[in-house]
């Protein structure tokens, strides 16, 4: 984050503890989401799966904003237990809010077109990109890990809507994604005033990203499709900021775009410069 940003804090995450999955390297959203809550106050662990550890890129995060890194595979109930019960020790009690940033797909990393496509892969997919979110959901509610009025938040993608046909089975995963919020969201707020959302996030260069075919090509056509240009990491990190923030507490159990207007638009005579 740069000096700007800094000062533009304001607190709104003061005293508040937070959970943030998904920090692979700098360019990740959720590196940019931990480091904007630290800035507004809040007291973060981050997590990834073990052998994102390995890579090392998040330990340059963990040591800059002077927080615990706890390896956590999404796909494994016993890890995300020691997740929450080592994060409630670290930050001195339960958790406000959650960050999921977790995105996978083996049919896109085989290369394997939709038509074509693996179950066996599919099915890892779903687990790791949309099961884990409930996973980590259930996790945190059984263990009665989260304060009254937290927010969890996962990041989704247009394609649960509308036909992306290079996106693959993440489609159907966000798809999923935004189910859980809206299903769990029902039961979180029921038992714990806690509120769930996805936000739907514009293309956005990172490894996840990078990985879906014609990435670049996309993401142009986007940026000019988007009345405000594509949304990146870091304003992004700021909607996240506000979404775990006093500001938003009635908001839960929505799928929340933040596209610079792309999800609304028709058609933008720009496109055609391409
Ligand atoms: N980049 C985009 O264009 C874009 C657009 C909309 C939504 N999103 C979503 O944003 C989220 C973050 O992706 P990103 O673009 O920052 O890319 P990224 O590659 O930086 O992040 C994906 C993260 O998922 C983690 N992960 C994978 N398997 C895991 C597992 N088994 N357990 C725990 N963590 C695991 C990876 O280690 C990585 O940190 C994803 O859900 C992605 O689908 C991305």
């Amino acid at each position: 984050m740069n000096h700007k940003e800094e000062t533009m804090a304001k607190d709104l995450l003061k005293g508040k503890r937070g959970i943030i999955f998904g920090a692979l390297d700098e360019k990740s959203i959720a590196w940019h989401v931990a480091e904007h809550c630290v800035a507004e106050g809040a007291q973060i662990t981050l997590t990834n799966a073990p052998v994102a550890l390995r890579l090392g890129g998040i330990n340059k995060l963990g040591e800059k904003l002077n927080c615990e890194i706890i390896p956590a595979d999404a796909t494994s109930l016993e890890d995300l237990e020691n997740l929450f019960s080592k994060s409630m020790e670290i930050l001195g009690g339960k958790i406000d809010f959650v960050l999921h940033s977790i995105g996978m797909s083996l049919n896109v990393r085989k290369k394997r077109e939709y038509t074509d496509v693996n179950y066996d892969w599919m099915h890892k997919t779903f687990d790791i990109s949309a099961m884990s979110f409930h996973r980590v959901m259930q996790t945190a509610y059984k263990m009665d890990a989260m304060n009254e009025w937290g927010s969890i938040v996962a990041l989704s993608y247009i394609a649960a809507q509308r036909v992306f046909p290079d996106y693959n089975e993440m489609a159907e995963s966000k798809a999923l994604l935004e189910s859980f919020a809206r299903s769990f969201g029902y039961h979180y707020a029921k038992k714990k005033k806690v509120r769930v959302n996805t936000i739907s996030q514009s293309p956005t260069i990172t490894t996840a990203g990078s990985g879906v075919k014609g990435f670049d090509d996309f993401y142009g056509y986007a940026d000019k499709m988007s009345p405000l240009g594509n949304a990146d990491a870091s304003t992004c990190a700021d909607f996240c900021v506000s979404m775990f923030s006093d500001y938003t507490k009635m908001v839960t159990m929505q799928n929340l775009y933040h596209d610079g207007g792309f999800s609304n638009m028709g058609m933008d005579p720009a496109v055609l410069d391409l």
